[in-house]
């Protein structure tokens, strides 16, 4: 293999890839910020340039300095056998520091209240490879703050130029809604008159942007990114299976990034799963176990709760009718096994039905025109749910399954006398036909949010967003991908799985404890009008809890159908820390 050597060090390369490709895959940092592997290359922010030799043929092969002597941009530079690259001589370092000097001259001194402080290349490559001080004495350029479109304010004096925005919005949307305005040090990004910066992929732009110049509305001041934790995750709402990151906070969600998967969406996320998580902190969340006591839903223990729903479970199978359980698309695969088995533990002759998959409109593949399956193809899915394939491929592993339809007559017809209701939608799913229907049997609904179904609901068990617990999804592509828990559950919630695994235990005959504190509260049988009250906190056998690595072993040995949930499960790579090994050097 054709072989390349950048400072000191050796990089087997690919013919066609540029010299910062190979770094950058080596984790070798070259300052770089017009270039972007999944845009055209300008070479036009000049950081990235370097002394390049290589064997010349004319000359028995002998080392000799490209383009004679002049720096080269290494994003734009083909790698060649036995090239020699120097990003770290004296004459790149001075090309570092006379470009570093050149974008901070008109850029403001306002890191202490921008957003992108601690997540930007402008200040990481200035401590770099800048000069420790301002020569500049004169008056700084001053540009507006602009309103770009629905998600997105540019602060123009901040930019540098790098025209990564400009190139995204006409390479990958294709829609162009941005441009250069004016020229030399008064050049702006700006929107063409009356088009707003409103694309399915729009906020892509403020990733891209290397500096704070290009800001998300729904992040603006929100937090400072140091306090940021990131866990890796799977987009929750639609069935792309995208990758992203979770970002948080004690608790609490501040915003989705993109995790780049070349294999999935690439460097990018639509819009819809950048702002799609908001309804894991909504006022509508269920945090409380619910039951109906004369007609009306009053708050109960977990306990309480899960003795009277899985009572009317049994009593609905003893009847000679059956039970129904719905498993949304919204679950994960864990979810769906143990809910499943728990169903045809209580009823072997359970109707268990795929719930509602949403779907919106048609898929829609980027750059317009793209076929899916291009290399640098993204795809935005019209099934808006993550896991309908998971969910089916769970079911019908583990016996019949009807149609959601189906069940819905059954329950009309009245063959169905209890129904557990998943739903975990990101707003209310139920409609007319389904509230009538789940009305008339006993309804344990395992929801996040309140809804009109809700209010026909007998027992209300309220379920943990995929933010707040992990398994796996199955994408459209067929791609079983894992995901972590990234924040705690929201008040009382649990994950579907943890209520299945505890309505396994209430039916043997356990008392459930706390899973963090291994106590159990004790409730007093409530009469009419009474409130519920603990009594007592004893010490009890922890049920089981949920772990999703080991439901997958579980349901790897429990059918062979099911063994791909441990052959075929993507988990994320490991973030690579990029530091730089580049001696600085004092000119
Ligand atoms: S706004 Fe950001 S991404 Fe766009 S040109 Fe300026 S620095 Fe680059
Ligand atoms: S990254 Fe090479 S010129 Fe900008």
């Amino acid at each position: 293999m054709p072989s390349i050597t950048i400072n000191g060090k050796t990089f087997p390369f690919t013919p066609g890839q540029k010299i910062i490709e190979v770094a950058n895959n080596a984790d070798l940092e070259i300052p770089q910020y017009c270039y972007h592997p999944g845009l055209s290359i300008p070479a036009q922010c000049r950081i990235c340039l370097a002394e390049v030799w290589a064997p010349n043929p004319r000359n028995d092969n002998k080392l000799e300095p490209l383009m004679g002597g002049k720096l080269l941009p290494t994003c734009a530079t083909d790698c060649t056998d036995g090239m020699v690259v120097y990003t770290d001589s004296p004459k790149s370092v001075a090309n570092q520091k006379a470009v570093m000097e050149y974008l901070l001259i008109n850029h403001p001194l306002d890191c202490p209240v921008c957003d992108q402080a601690g997540e930007c290349t402008l200040q990481d490559f200035s401590y770099k490879y800048g000069r420790s001080a301002s020569r500049f004495e004169e008056q700084k350029v001053k540009q507006p703050k602009k309103d770009l479109g629905p998600t997105i304010y540019i602060y123009s004096d901040r930019c540098i130029m790098c025209t990564r925005c400009v190139r995204f919005a006409r390479e990958v949307p294709g829609t162009a809604e941005l441009m250069i305005e004016g020229r030399g040090n008064q050049s702006q990004i700006d929107i063409f008159p009356g088009v707003a910066l409103d694309n399915e992929l729009a906020g892509n732009v403020v990733d891209l942007c290397p500096v704070g110049a290009l800001l998300d509305k729904d992040f603006l001041f929100a937090q400072r990114v140091w306090f940021l934790k990131r866990t890796p995750s799977i987009d929750g709402i639609t069935a792309s299976g995208d990758n992203i990151y979770l970002e948080h906070n004690e608790g609490r969600v501040y915003r989705t990034k993109p995790r780049t998967n070349l294999a999935i969406n690439k460097w990018w996320i639509t819009d819809e799963v950048r702002y799609g998580w908001k309804f894991i902190h909504s006022e509508d969340r269920l945090t409380q176990p619910l039951r109906r006591q004369h007609a009306a839903l009053v708050p109960s223990t977990w306990q309480r709760t899960l003795d009277l729903a899985a009572a009317a479970l049994r009593n609905a199978a003893e009847s000679g009718k059956r039970i129904g359980l719905i498993l949304s698309p919204m679950l994960s695969c864990e979810d769906a096994y143990h809910l499943a088995r728990v169903a045809r533990q209580i009823d072997p002759n359970a109707a268990i039905a795929l719930g509602p998959v949403p779907i919106d409109g048609h898929d829609k593949t980027f750059p317009p025109g793209a076929n899916p399956t291009d290399t640098n193809a993204f795809t935005m899915y019209a099934e808006k749910a993550p896991n309908a394939r998971g969910v089916r491929r769970v079911i019908e592993a583990l016996g019949p399954t009807v149609s959601f339809d189906d069940l819905l007559k059954g329950t009309e017809s009245g063959s169905i006398a209890a129904v557990i209701a998943t739903g975990n939608y990101p707003s209310a799913w139920a409609t007319d036909r389904v509230i009538n229907a789940l009305h008339r049997p006993t309804l344990i609904l395992i929801d996040t949010l309140a809804s009109p179904l809700a209010e026909a609901a007998d027992f209300i068990l309220p379920a943990a967003t995929w933010a707040e617990k992990a398994g796996t999804f199955e994408n459209a592509r067929s791609l079983i991908q894992a995901f972590e828990q990234a924040i705690p559950v929201v008040g009382l919630s649990k994950s579907e799985a943890q209520i299945a695994l505890d309505l396994e235990a209430v039916i043997a005959g356990e008392i459930l404890a706390s899973p963090a504190s291994g106590y159990a509260d004790l409730i007093v049988d409530e009469g009419p009008g009474q409130v519920p009250a603990a009594t007592a906190s004893v010490a009890v056998e922890r049920a089981t809890l949920y772990n999703a690595a080991d439901t997958r072993t579980a349901m790897a040995d429990a059918n062979p159908a099911l063994s791909v949930f441990i052959t075929d499960v993507l988990t994320p790579a490991a973030d690579r820390a990029i530091e730089s090994d580049m001696p600085l050097v004092t000119l």
